[in-house]
């Protein structure tokens, strides 16, 4: 394996999301895979990507398409096996480009032999594995806590005699963190993938993992939200027993503790979904938790200058000063940020890569953003996603973010020879072929973007600093680059400051003393 690691490798890097079903199939089955991947890798070089992170790729009933594992140490046969991942490790190394797995913590799915066993007797050892509760005298779930889809999360077990508990679907099973043996167990499968060359996790809910001990009920919230800015208010509730709770802090310093040991330190990333800043900041503890912490007060807002510019400057005023942030603007949880910021506006998609990029921290690209992709409307009778279909609760259904990628025109998009497991992609315009063929394209501007920031904003010091925030111009430093923004219809003056590097418009460095109405400039300072 060649990979040269610099510490802190995420720092100005920018870790490329690959929801592993639907980026390229190998084998026809109409599934990406592993191979798949492999295929394109000098695509992923030439994008100039520093990590691969792909969804969950372990065996899985696919009830919640693998983020219900049944098993931590191996491969889903649809995805492929651990040769395939070792050949893909070893195959993305020799480009420098790290490889992350998606890690589910919080929960098992129901099948996961530990469940099973679990279930079966009061005295099994896996007994306490998971969240058991006794009824209430008249028969009731243990407290008014909701699941992810607005049901009670708390189901009754015939055979255990109990209730157990599942933050998510009632085939998640949340496992009980207060259980010494869960932690061991999570310290082995952390080693197992550490040891075959994976270089670090993004870690599902990581919010999540401890829950009250008391099991308390959950107080009410004023206003019943599904996904919104204040997000702890789902359902009614606000969610302080079951989510965001303190002991979850010493497993990270355990983990981040363990991590450093390592000749090369993995990445821990987690899943923070929660509401603020202040909420978010105790993940990176005293920069000896996780090292990133996805921050989706920044992705839920509206894509205004003062709202994007109150989050940034907020984060990193309440993050440790050593801490790195990271910014993303889609997921396979939420519309893409084509549809749900630019509203299709190709000049607002590419504005808000532009900021994104330019921020100092990681930068998340979640696959087929970078060639501008908007979300799909698929056909409801076509959804494959049991959290959201039929639009379950309200939620939007998921597979819209989801669609297979267009590497070429092809009816099969050059995803797959067989039938795709979501229709790929319709737009057949947007595709990797074309976009590489063409000098100004949402794909160019982005492997731009992408090599300017592993240039600029890789070092420890690099810091953002705004410069003015008034009416719809947004103007900020990031290390040595200034970045000014104009959010409006209206073009507006552009003092050159520094030497120019990148128009969002063009990608060339523009010298017009004028920003295009949605138009981003970058400028490499030449005073500091
Ligand atoms: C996370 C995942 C999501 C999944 C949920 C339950 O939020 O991103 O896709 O459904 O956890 O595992």
């Amino acid at each position: 394996m060649t990979l040269n690691v610099r510490p802190d490798w995420w720092r100005g890097g920018t870790i490329y999301h690959a929801y592993v079903r639907s980026v390229h199939d190998s084998d026809g089955d109409g599934y990406g895979d592993l191979r798949g991947l492999t295929e394109r890798v000098d695509y992923f070089a030439w994008l100039g990507i520093s990590a691969l992170w792909m969804s969950p790729i372990m065996p899985s009933p696919n009830r919640d398409w693998g983020y219900d594992v049944a098993d931590y140490c191996g491969v889903h046969p649809d995805l492929g096996t651990l040769d395939d991942l070792d050949q893909l490790i070893a195959a993305f190394a020799e480009h420098g480009i790290h490889v992350v797995l998606d890690l589910v913590p919080n929960h098992t799915s129901s099948q996961h032999h530990w469940f099973v066993e679990s279930r079966s007797s009061r005295t099994s050892p896996y007994r306490d594995y998971y969240v058991w509760a006794d009824a209430k005298p008249d028969g009731s779930a243990p407290n008014n806590w909701v699941d992810d889809t607005g049901e009670p999360a708390w189901t009754w077990d015939e055979v255990a005699g109990q209730y157990y508990l599942h933050n998510f679907l009632d085939a998640q099973p949340d496992l009980n963190w207060w259980s010494p043996g869960v932690h061991d167990e999570f310290d082995r499968i952390m080693d197992f993938w550490f040891d075959r060359g994976v270089a670090g996790f993004r870690i599902d809910v990581a919010n999540g993992l401890y829950k009250d001990a008391e099991l308390r009920d959950n107080p009410a919230h004023p206003r019943a939200y599904i996904y919104d800015t204040e997000i702890q208010g789902r359902y009614g509730l606000q969610h302080v027993y079951n989510f965001n709770r303190p002991e979850v802090h010493d497993v990270y310093r355990h983990w981040r503790h363990r991590a450093e040991a390592r000749r090369i330190v993995p990445l821990l990333m987690g899943e923070t979904w929660v509401s603020r800043v202040d909420e978010l900041a105790p993940y990176y503890g005293n920069d000896d938790e996780l090292q990133l912490a996805l921050n989706f007060p920044f992705i839920f807002a509206p894509f205004e200058p003062q709202a994007l510019a109150r989050v940034v400057a907020d984060s990193v005023a309440a993050f440790p000063p050593t801490a790195c942030a990271v910014w993303a603007g889609s997921n396979h949880d939420l519309p893409r940020l084509a549809t749900r910021w630019a509203e299709g506006d190709s000049r607002k998609t590419r504005l808000a890569h532009t900021i994104l990029a330019a921020l100092p921290g990681a930068f998340v690209v979640y696959y087929g953003d970078e060639l501008g992709m908007a979300d799909s409307d698929i056909p409801a009778e076509l959804h494959r996603d049991p959290l959201t279909a039929g639009g379950l609760n309200g939620q939007w259904p998921r597979d819209n973010a989801r669609a297979p990628m267009r590497w070429n025109s092809s009816v099969g998009g050059g995803f797959t020879t067989g039938d795709p497991w979501l229709p790929v992609h319709p737009d057949r315009a947007q595709n990797v072929e074309a976009e590489q063929a063409d000098s100004t394209s949402v794909l160019q501007l982005t492997h731009a973007l992408i090599r300017l920031r592993a240039d600029h904003l890789s070092d420890t010091a690099t810091r953002y600093t705004e410069v003015e925030l008034t009416g719809q111009r947004w103007v900020f430093d990031s290390g040595p680059l200034r970045v000014t923004a104009n959010f409006s219809e209206t073009a507006v003056d552009l003092e050159l400051i520094g030497t120019p590097v990148l128009s969002s418009r063009t990608i060339a460095a523009s010298t017009t003393e004028r920003l295009d109405p949605w138009e981003a400039r970058i400028e490499r300072r030449t005073t500091t």
